[in-house]
């Protein structure tokens, strides 16, 4: 799926029925009442929620563990906002990883991560999870954080999608090239319904609204980067 023409390309929409299954698809519940419950208020943004869980898989050994050190660092280029500062966000439970959806999803990932042709001479790769609730009534608007054009630091993202409100105004994913003239507008609007990005395009998402009462846009940011980039980086911002 992820293959040369994703690498020139950019981006590849994935549809949710590469994710959920009459097996799974019962545990999505449990994951939606984890995004209800036990995200934190983002101090960057009063609209938005969030949760990090970082783990390191071991290309040799197919070993998935929790990383030591669960900070996160973006730098400056990736995001002027927010970029530049290691953060700590509050550490999902483990007990994330038990439930079936999500199992399905690591794996699925995982079996295309390894046969992605840039990443293959990494033999260990951090992954980042990040799970984020936008948050919003009539009167606010909610962002991503970078809130505009911009590529990531990290080589491979997937964005998931755990939840959309049908009152849900915006949260659409933009697609640019070079010249960060907007080529594709993708939405994401059944549960698990994916985007993978990589380097090749800009990337942004529209704020949300709401057009009535509370409306929510839950996702996961599945990051995939070398291990070595977040120490160099830790180092780099130590130092
Ligand atoms: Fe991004």
């Amino acid at each position: 799926m992820l293959d040369e023409t994703f690498v020139e390309r950019g981006f590849e929409f994935i549809d949710h029925s590469a994710y959920l299954d009459v097996e799974n698809s019962p545990s999505l519940h449990d994951l939606k009442k984890i995004f209800d419950l036990d995200l934190e208020i983002d101090q960057n943004c009063l609209f938005r929620k969030r949760c990090y869980l970082k783990m390191r898989w071991d290309r040799l050994t197919n070993q998935f563990d929790l990383a030591e050190n669960q900070k996160y660092f973006q730098t400056t280029v990736s995001n002027k906002i927010d970029g530049g500062k290691v953060r700590q966000f509050k550490v999902m439970d483990k007990k994330i990883l038990e439930i079936p959806i999500i199992q399905t999803l690591i794996n699925k990932n995982l079996d295309m991560i390894s046969e992605y042709a840039p990443l293959k001479k990494i033999d260990t790769l951090t992954i980042g999870m990040h799970f984020i609730r936008y948050l919003v009534n009539q009167d606010s608007a909610s962002f991503s954080s970078p809130d505009w054009l911009h590529k990531d630091d990290e080589p491979l993202v997937f964005v998931h999608l755990i939840g959309l409100s049908r009152s849900a105004l915006g949260g659409d994913n933009l697609i640019a090239d070079d010249n960060k003239k907007v080529t594709h507008v993708i939405r994401l609007e059944n549960d698990l319904d994916t985007l993978v990005l990589n380097k090749s395009v800009y990337h942004a998402v529209t704020p949300l609204g709401s057009r009535e009462g509370v409306s929510v846009r839950d996702v996961i940011l599945f990051t995939v980067e070398s291990s070595d980039a977040q120490i160099n980086n830790e180092e780099h911002n130590a130092a």
